[in-house]
């Protein structure tokens, strides 16, 4: 939740520029694009609506584009062509759609009016969201090379110096993607791009896909990071596919929260994120929540706080529930605090004493970590993974198999365990043991990385 990268990177510029990457691995967006070119599908057959684009960066064309989906529903392709804009001023419901191609190629921006979007969006209670606009109905696509754009920098602005999750906090930020009751939805080759909040949340939906996007939120002002855009979020979600991503943002890469069934995800590239993370689930009194059969592979994590993550919430008043059945295999560290990450005393760096009088109701069974490599950031020291199991809770074969992440420190890495049931496949020592105390008292220095190749770095 802290911009905990920056007083890092502050410190240690030098360590980045020497980032080795794997070869072959894109470092940028354009080589991304280079690697996994997006292929348009020709539409055949299908009758093409067409609408006007906005004439300057206040031509409001909600309306307009309002009307296209009409015509183009049940059948039709909407066009929003290379090289115009569409700029849309005001919420939309989309939930009427059925059958409809939206060809993207173009530009769809929001306005940046903060004051008038926050007293017109569209509400979620879930962590007090609000939305541009809300997609529904069924087998909606959206294809093509162009951009979805959040037009975010006004709100990071505003936002700058407070949390998402302060029960006080009222500068509410849309999300830029929301779809509800959607079932088979699709997003091919677009850019999202600064969102002013989460970047996209599914609710109530199933036969979601996501493929050969991109996702980007960046700042223009160092005081006021891109907070809180993470890539994919949902509530109650069914087959989930997320194929060939792009993804530089502030906090979450892949995230599912409470209800989350059937999940594949396959070839990410996360820049400075938290992680592939499941949850945080279990966060509110009396709700049952959980994330189940979930398989995550072949992805890169940089720069980011955590590489694969799984959090639930403990606390007084919290909810109950599991998470069960997640493999997340190929992860490529570089640069990550903890390689893999598993908090069941979460949030607000609930202490041991407190997660022990008011513990999780989250169970975490049957996770595995397979064939992780690369290297931590060094920020606790020897420690490359950690997983900490609240009191009370159940955490239950959870594997590791094939783990060669290193630290920047240098000598043994090691794994710290607290509260797991019987063992994790390899050595794994508790928070007060001598090895884990010893392995985080190391603090390396950027030194120790620009020793690292550095022939292209990002
Ligand atoms: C989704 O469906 C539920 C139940 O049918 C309904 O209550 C809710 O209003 C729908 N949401 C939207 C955005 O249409
Ligand atoms: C990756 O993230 C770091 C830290 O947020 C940033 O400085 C860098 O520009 C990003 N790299 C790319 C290729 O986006
Ligand atoms: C998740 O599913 C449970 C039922 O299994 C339901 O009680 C709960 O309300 C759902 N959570 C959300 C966030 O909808
Ligand atoms: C675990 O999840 C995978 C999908 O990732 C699924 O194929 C498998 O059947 C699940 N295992 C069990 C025991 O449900
Ligand atoms: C957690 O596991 C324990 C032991 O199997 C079980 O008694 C408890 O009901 C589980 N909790 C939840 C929320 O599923
Ligand atoms: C392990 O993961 C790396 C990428 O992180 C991949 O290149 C390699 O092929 C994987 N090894 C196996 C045995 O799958
Ligand atoms: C743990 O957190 C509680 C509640 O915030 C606080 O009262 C207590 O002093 C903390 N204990 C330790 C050992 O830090
Ligand atoms: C572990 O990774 C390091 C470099 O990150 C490499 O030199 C070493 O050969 C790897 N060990 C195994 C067993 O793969
Ligand atoms: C932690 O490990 C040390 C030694 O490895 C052991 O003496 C101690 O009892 C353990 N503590 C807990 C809480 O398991």
């Amino acid at each position: 939740m802290k911009p905990l990268l920056l007083s890092f990177l502050a410190a240690a510029s030098g360590a980045l520029a020497s980032l080795d990457l794997p070869a072959g691995i894109p470092r940028s967006l354009s080589e991304f694009r280079r690697k996994h070119p997006y292929k348009l599908k020709q539409n055949t057959g299908r009758r093409i609506v067409n609408i006007r684009a906005s004439a300057t960066d206040t031509d409001d064309v909600a309306d307009d584009f309002l009307r296209g989906l009409h015509s183009a529903n049940r059948g039709g392709t909407l066009k929003l062509p290379q090289g115009k804009t569409f700029i849309i001023g005001k919420p939309l419901d989309l939930t009427f759609l059925d059958d409809i191609h939206i060809q993207l190629d173009g530009e769809i921006r929001f306005t940046n009016d903060t004051p008038y979007w926050q007293a017109n969006a569209f509400r979620h209670s879930f962590q007090n969201s609000i939305m541009f606009w809300k997609w529904g109905g069924s087998n909606i696509k959206l294809f093509g090379e162009g951009v979805l754009n959040g037009n975010g920098q006004r709100w990071w602005n505003e936002f700058s110096g407070l949390e998402i999750l302060d029960p006080t906090n009222a500068y509410l930020r849309p999300v830029l993607f929301y779809a509800e009751n959607a079932t088979g939805l699709s997003i091919e080759g677009i850019h999202l791009k600064d969102s002013p909040c989460w970047t996209t949340f599914f609710v109530t939906s199933k036969d979601i896909s996501l493929k050969d996007v991109a996702c980007t939120a960046q700042s223009n002002n160092a005081a006021a990071l891109p907070k809180n855009t993470d890539f994919f979020d949902s509530l109650n979600v069914e087959r989930v596919t997320v194929e060939r991503a792009w993804v530089n943002i502030g906090d979450d890469c892949f995230s599912p929260k409470s209800n989350a069934t059937d999940l594949y995800v396959n070839t990410m590239y996360c820049n400075g994120t938290h992680g592939q993370s499941m949850g945080s689930i279990g966060q509110y009194s009396g709700e049952k929540s959980f994330i189940r059969d979930v398989h995550v592979e072949n992805v890169w994590l940089l720069n980011g706080q955590h590489g694969a993550r799984l959090k639930s919430w403990a606390g007084p008043n919290v909810g109950y529930g599991f998470i069960d059945n997640v493999t997340f295999k190929n992860f490529w560290n570089g640069n990550n605090e903890y390689s893999a990450f598993l908090d069941s005393c979460y949030f607000n760096q609930i202490n041991t004493t407190a997660c022990a009088a008011y513990p999780s109701q989250v169970n975490i069974t049957n996770v595995l970590f397979d064939n992780f490599s690369g290297y931590t950031s060094g920020k606790y020291g020897r420690a490359v993974a950690r997983l900490t199991c609240s009191p009370n809770a159940i955490c239950q074969n959870i594997q590791f198999r094939n783990f060669n992440v290193t630290s920047p420190c240098g000598g043994s890495p090691v794994i710290i365990c607290d509260g797991i049931h019987s063992g994790i496949g390899l050595p794994c020592v508790n928070s007060t043991s001598v090895e884990a105390t010893a392995a985080l008292r190391e603090k390396c220095t950027a030194a120790s990385m620009a020793v690292l190749p550095s022939a292209t770095p990002w």
